[in-house]
């Protein structure tokens, strides 16, 4: 395997459980993959990078078996708990994308959300591998990729690749590798997957009187003889 940077997971000791925060209240596009899945009687999800659990929180509450993993020991630990209080069952453990935790052809669907990212090119081309080896035949996978439009690519941090800085700020993901990636990018990386949908999305806010463009690419994709 070409070389690949060492993973870093978030600092989720320095996030709080407030249930008003964003780690604890779903992406609205994941209310979307809902009812479509359940609408294609997909069964087995898988939760990557899973955070805080928001996400495997919402799929089991709405009849999924889900999976989850995160490189992050104390999220894995907080997923757990908060599950458990929510008398859900969940199969989670601590593991890294680069090599997927789960068994080949074992998923219907997966869901990324800002979490492909945490890695440089190479590892971004060793995900999509690892996606295509979890998914089943018609599985289908949304992913979130920063996009070289958004104001991060734009710092001055330090490079690991052509597409790859590493977050030089004081934060949850301080020194965290982050990959930037371009449509044409995009259609390298995802070339043996069947790319269903593909957006560009802008978020804008202001912190500590600063104003911030964020854009990501939002895609849908499905494992099929393309
Ligand atoms: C921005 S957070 C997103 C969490 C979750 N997907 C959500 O939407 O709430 C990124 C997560 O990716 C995890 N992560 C970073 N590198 C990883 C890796 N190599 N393998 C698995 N998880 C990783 C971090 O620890 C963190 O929990």
């Amino acid at each position: 395997m070409a070389d690949v940077i060492k993973s870093k997971g978030w600092n989720w000791q320095i996030v709080s459980d407030d249930c008003t925060s964003v780690w604890k209240n779903p992406a609205s596009e994941t209310f979307y993959l809902v009812s479509r899945w359940k609408n294609q009687h997909k069964q087995s999800f898988l939760d990557m990078g899973c955070g805080l659990g928001r996400h495997s929180v919402l799929f089991a509450k709405n009849g999924f078996n889900v999976s989850a993993f995160d490189i992050s020991e104390n999220a894995i630990e907080r997923t757990c708990d908060w599950m458990q209080e929510q008398g859900l069952n969940i199969n989670a453990k601590v593991g890294d994308m680069l090599n997927i935790p789960f068994e080949d052809n074992s998923m219907d669907c997966v869901l990324c959300i800002n979490v492909i990212s945490h890695t440089d090119t190479n590892g971004v081309y060793k995900i999509a591998d690892e996606l295509k080896r979890v998914l089943k035949q018609n599985g289908e996978c949304y992913l979130t990729l920063a996009s070289k439009d958004t104001w991060g690519y734009k710092q001055n941090w330090p490079v690991v690749d052509e597409n790859t800085k590493l977050r030089d700020e004081e934060g949850p993901e301080y020194m965290v590798p982050h990959f930037y990636a371009d449509y044409d990018l995009i259609s390298k990386i995802f070339k043996d997957f069947e790319i269903l949908d593909i957006k560009h999305i802008g978020t804008f806010y202001t912190h500590n009187n600063q104003s911030y463009e964020s854009y990501h690419w939002h895609l849908l994709i499905r494992k099929s003889n393309v």
